[in-house]
């Protein structure tokens, strides 16, 4: 197996608008990141992926931009971009910037061009159809609600946006396209940054001819199979690859939404020359109940093992995955895989860092989840800030397919909110986030959970954590150790065996708050690293984590 950086890298996600308030203006910025980069190199983490800081209107928090060769006015300057570069350099940390290029917002001078007329330069920088009788070209249900068409009065057309309306796709299929969005990736690698993550990359080429998509029980088509791993989408990232990426030592993944394994080797095999890796979502998706990800359902523990299982063995020699529990669209992964209550928050959060970190793979930490950081379970939705989360509410609630006790119990369980409250830095005002009134409310425990209390405690979270990192940059089994699934069928345990040059490492992880018998075999070599004081040979105590190595 080949060596490269990426691989022996641990990534850490920041959602700036939620990191650091640098002006009391209740929204994260750039100067705010500046100030906390020694606490992400105290970490020990390698790169950060900063989530989009282009200047942007914010229907969807940055995922609609407006201009990508400026910084968003709130999170401040492109000199404070600079600075954020040059420092965190400084510091032996690389930084991945977010590509937002399946679309634009509609605020950009592209598609403000683009909607003047049928004949526009621009026009086809986007992909216009004419509507069928009076209605939009097709069926297709936008994956924000409503429809995924909207009309443009002015030229008598609908335009396609799988996101938000104010979330136009780019139309890929047009060449003047693919350059204007090579020119600016060449333009940022050309000012220092070390790759990017590549947003729903995997939507970019679409079925032309837009059939119907197939009916469930709400109003609109399914998009997805029209969409996702679309006709040329290998192709556009092979001339990507051949045009940009391959000219810079970067590292890229691609977040490859719906993505199977056998797509996925299409996208990140070593002899692709199209990505890096990608972020594959089966774990995460859950199970998928009549309002789709609306529910507060979770997959069985054996469900869970044989998804990481199945990657593993799947890319094994061929690709390189991806590690994660939680990022800005997913809950907090102590709420939803851990157990959150005080009595087991610590321990869980410490055992699910240790499951996931001891994998092969490149794993991620998202902001927050380092401190075990836990759902903010908004029980108003007025406390809502995400569109995709009140949007559903409303087409739920008021088209009768869910009461309101129903969708805001899915809200505090799956709400991308969740995730997105600002980080607990002290115990301060607003957990120290911002001196003014945060864009989002601060979860009410930053009293108990914060960055100052656990940088200051060897036994925190933080502290784990931190060991976890250290350990991955010292021990080559933790990266390029074989893979292999121990007690399968166990609901109970997630256990595994990794390899490496005639040494074996087993990681034990109990994901209940029950006391589980496991075999001693597994626990005879040395401890490496465990979430109890003591050892116990033959069970796993409530939440434990165990890793030995013979
Ligand atoms: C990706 C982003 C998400 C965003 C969507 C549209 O899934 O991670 O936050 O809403 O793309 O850009
Ligand atoms: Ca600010």
């Amino acid at each position: 197996m080949e060596k490269a950086w990426w691989k022996e890298a641990v990534v850490y996600q920041i959602y700036p608008r939620s990191f650091c308030d640098s002006n009391g203006d209740g929204i994260g910025d750039i100067q705010g990141i500046i100030s906390k980069l020694d606490y992400i190199r105290d970490l020990g983490v390698d790169i950060i992926w900063l989530s989009p800081v282009y200047q942007s209107p914010n229907d969807d928090n940055g995922y609609d931009i407006s201009d990508y060769q400026a910084i968003m006015d709130e999170f401040g300057t492109m000199e404070d971009f600079d600075e954020l570069l040059i420092k965190a350099h400084d510091r032996g940390l690389k930084i991945i910037m977010d590509l937002v290029v399946n679309h634009t917002s509609d605020e950009h001078k592209w598609f403000a061009e683009s909607r003047k007329g049928r004949d526009n330069p621009y026009r086809d920088f986007y992909i216009w159809a004419e509507g069928k009788n009076g209605m939009a070209p097709n069926n297709w249900g936008s994956w924000f609600g409503g429809p995924a068409w909207e009309y443009d009065e002015k030229t008598d057309m609908y335009y396609l946006h799988i996101f938000s309306k104010k979330q136009p796709d780019l139309n890929w299929d047009n060449e003047k396209v693919r350059t204007a969005v090579f020119d600016m990736m060449t333009w940022w690698l050309d000012k220092g940054i070390d790759g990017f993550r590549m947003d729903v990359i995997s939507l970019i080429s679409k079925v032309p001819g837009f059939p119907d998509g197939e009916k469930g029980e709400g109003l609109y088509g399914d998009l997805t199979p029209f969409c996702a791993h679309g006709p040329h989408v290998h192709e556009y990232l092979r001339e990507m690859n051949e045009r940009v990426l391959s000219k810079y030592d970067i590292m890229t993944v691609g977040e490859a939404a719906c993505v199977t394994l056998e797509e996925a080797k299409k996208y990140a095999g070593y002899d692709r020359h199209e990505l890096n890796t990608v972020f594959q979502f089966e774990h995460v998706e859950g199970v998928k109940g009549p309002l789709g990800k609306w529910t507060d359902e979770k997959l069985s523990l054996t469900q869970l093992k044989r998804i990481f299982k199945k990657w593993d063995e799947g890319m094994d020699g061929i690709g390189w995955n991806t590690l994660f529990w939680s990022n800005h669209d997913q809950p907090r992964a102590v709420s939803r895989f851990g157990d959150d209550s005080p009595k087991y928050r610590e321990l869980s959060a410490k055992m699910l860092g240790t499951c996931l970190h001891m994998m092969r793979g490149t794993p991620y930490i998202y902001q927050g989840e380092e401190l075990g950081m836990t759902n903010a379970g908004f029980e108003r939705l007025e406390q809502y800030r995400d569109l995709e989360s009140i949007n559903a509410y409303r087409e739920y609630v008021s088209g009768g397919r869910a009461s309101h006790e129903e969708m805001i119990k899915y809200l505090k369980f799956i709400s991308r909110d969740n995730a997105r409250t600002p980080m607990q830095w002290e115990d301060a005002p607003n957990g120290g986030f911002t001196e003014g009134t945060p864009w989002i409310e601060v979860n009410g425990n930053y009293k108990e959970i914060n960055a100052a209390l656990e940088t200051a405690d060897t036994d925190s979270v933080y502290a784990y954590y931190k060991e976890l990192i250290r350990l991955r940059h010292e021990m080559e089994i933790i990266v390029y150790g074989s893979f292999e699934l121990l007690m399968e069928d166990s609901e109970e345990v997630f256990a595994y065996k990794r390899e490496y040059e005639g040494k074996s490492l087993f990681v034990l992880c109990n994901f209940t708050k029950e006391e589980v018998i496991c075999p001693e075999a597994f626990r005879e070599g040395k401890l490496v690293i465990g979430n109890y004081k003591g050892e116990a040979k033959d069970v796993l105590r409530p939440y434990e984590a165990a890793v030995y190595i013979v």
